[in-house]
């Protein structure tokens, strides 16, 4: 117990570390570089990932699991008070992929156990339609543990994730500073239709905001 707690520590200590670095290099480009570096380490650090798995396991108030992601395997475990980055944990179920999406900031994501697979997609179409799009799919790579892909935001970053192995995966993955946007896009490639998928808090309350107007137009 006190050796996972140490561990969990040791984690919280790695990302103000990280922190520090990152604040102090100004150009994103540079940033990015930094962490492609810097996640590697934490993927292959066995008591670190043991400690972080163990506090996801036991629901500890430290991680704030209450605080819903978009997704709904998503855990946010650290977020950097400057909001420079954000270290999230994801669990795919055997066979299972995330639907086709994008994202607001850049990042990486890897795995420390088994395999990570991402999928890639380009548009074709021009961006002018903000509710379809025209998707090819550009790469399949298997990530094995300690390698690390690169996200791209938005358009440049079309990607799912999945795991086709017969056993849960663990992705963990690091997220820079998101640009304004609530929600994240959702790609169905048979149809091409775009959805906007909200943090579930948000999308309830725009969900009763369009039942009250809805209800109050009955009276
Ligand atoms: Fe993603």
């Amino acid at each position: 117990m006190g050796s996972k707690d140490s561990a969990f520590d040791e984690f919280i200590r790695l990302c103000r570390s990280w922190s520090e670095q990152m604040a102090a290099l100004k150009e994103e480009a540079l940033r990015i570089d930094y962490m492609r570096g810097q996640l590697p380490e934490l993927l292959l650090n066995r008591p670190v990932v043991g400690a972080i798995l163990n506090h996801i396991a036991k629901g500890d108030p430290v991680l704030n699991m209450g605080r819903c992601g978009i997704f709904e395997n998503e855990i946010l475990i650290y977020l950097d008070p400057q909001r420079l980055f954000s270290v999230r944990v994801y669990f795919h179920l055997p066979g299972e992929f995330t639907p086709i999406h994008d994202h607001s900031a850049w990042g990486f994501n890897g795995t420390p156990q088994g395999a990570l697979d991402i999928v890639r997609y380009r548009r074709e179409d021009d961006g002018a339609d903000p509710r379809r799009a025209s998707l090819k799919k550009t790469e399949q790579v298997v990530l094995t543990p300690g390698e690390v892909g690169i996200v791209h935001r938005l358009d440049a970053g079309i990607h799912r994730t999945g795991n086709t192995t017969d056993r849960i995966n663990a992705m963990i993955s690091v997220y820079g500073s998101p640009i304004r946007r609530l929600y994240i896009r959702t790609f169905d490639p048979g149809s091409g239709r775009i959805e906007k998928r909200f943090p579930p808090k948000i999308q309830k309350r725009q969900l009763a905001k369009i039942a009250m107007r809805q209800y109050n137009e009955k009276i």
